[in-house]
């Protein structure tokens, strides 16, 4: 079972059209928006204090935005992909109706947020190798226990998720894309409290901790992205010059904030000795500039 973003039939397959009717039963607007432009500025990035961007060109300012504005379209695209699989291995293993009920309008939210995001996708990552954090949930919807599953995607992931898109809608210039994410936000919202109720019930354990740990680590060296888009618009940069970057970005605090949203998510959901686990792991310690370099 693979997540793959690109395993999608060719463009005239049949089957599009019976999808399509199938969306827009479940209040898909249709195919709106397009994508390119720069839907959020610096400040959204933190690079409006970052020398290597205020000193580039015009066109080149232009450029990062873009690459930022595509690298987080393509993983926010990504994550609906991988929920809707999330959805139904949990509907699979549901114990009651209710449950049944749950993960099945789950899948169908997670289909019509993919279809809602795809036009503002500029581009597609050829198949390949997905980024760490990607391969790492595609993992764990594949062959992770339930009550992991259930933590880390339901409560975790999806309650950062609501704060990720909030954020994301608020600073958009783009009416369609910023209605598309707090129609989002409203369904993470409905999804993270689902999870909330149920985590308790059934208790994750040391494969949680172990998932976790390895979140967090992606989460601790904070806003990679945004440097290398820096970088590939910009060109290479010392080890001097990362470490000013990442300062400037503000790493330690971005990644401070992210670390003590995840916190509050799990002990909001009562997972109070996988987070005793993590803190003595040092998870939740952001790294440095020097140390994110
Ligand atoms: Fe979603
Ligand atoms: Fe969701």
């Amino acid at each position: 079972m693979s997540a793959r973003v690109l395993d999608s039939l060719p463009a005239d397959d049949r089957l599009h059209a019976v999808v399509r009717v199938g969306l827009h039963a479940h209040g898909w607007a249709g195919r709106q928006g397009a994508p390119g432009g720069t839907p959020w500025d610096a400040d959204a990035y933190g690079l409006s204090g970052v020398d290597g961007y205020v000193q580039a060109q015009p066109a080149t300012q232009s450029a990062v935005l873009q690459r930022c504005a595509a690298d987080q379209l393509e993983e926010a695209l990504h994550i609906e992909n991988i929920g809707m699989a999330y959805a139904a291995r949990m509907l699979l293993g549901s114990d009651t109706i209710e449950e049944r009920q749950l993960y099945a309008t789950i899948a169908a939210d997670e289909a019509l947020h993919h279809a809602a995001l795809t036009p503002f996708v500029p581009r597609l990552e050829a198949a390949g190798t997905p980024a760490p954090f990607l391969s790492l949930l595609e993992r764990l919807v594949v062959e992770g226990d339930r009550a992991t599953r259930l933590l880390v995607v339901q409560v975790v992931l999806e309650g950062w998720g609501m704060d990720h898109y909030r954020g994301l809608a608020r600073r958009c210039a783009d009416p369609t894309l910023a209605a598309v994410l707090t129609r989002i936000v409203d369904d993470e919202a409905r999804h993270h409290g689902s999870g909330v109720i149920l985590a308790p019930r059934l208790p994750a354990g040391d494969a949680a901790v172990d998932v976790l740990t390895s979140f967090l680590d992606m989460v601790r060296v904070g806003p990679q992205a945004v440097l290398a888009a820096l970088i590939g618009c910009v060109g290479p940069m010392s080890r001097p010059e990362r470490i000013a970057a990442l300062s400037q970005l503000r790493t330690e605090d971005h990644a401070g904030a992210q670390l003590l949203l995840i916190r509050r998510l799990l002990e909001k959901a009562g997972a109070t000795a996988i987070v005793a686990a993590l803190h003595s792991r040092g998870r939740f310690r952001p790294l440095t500039a020097e140390e994110a370099a």
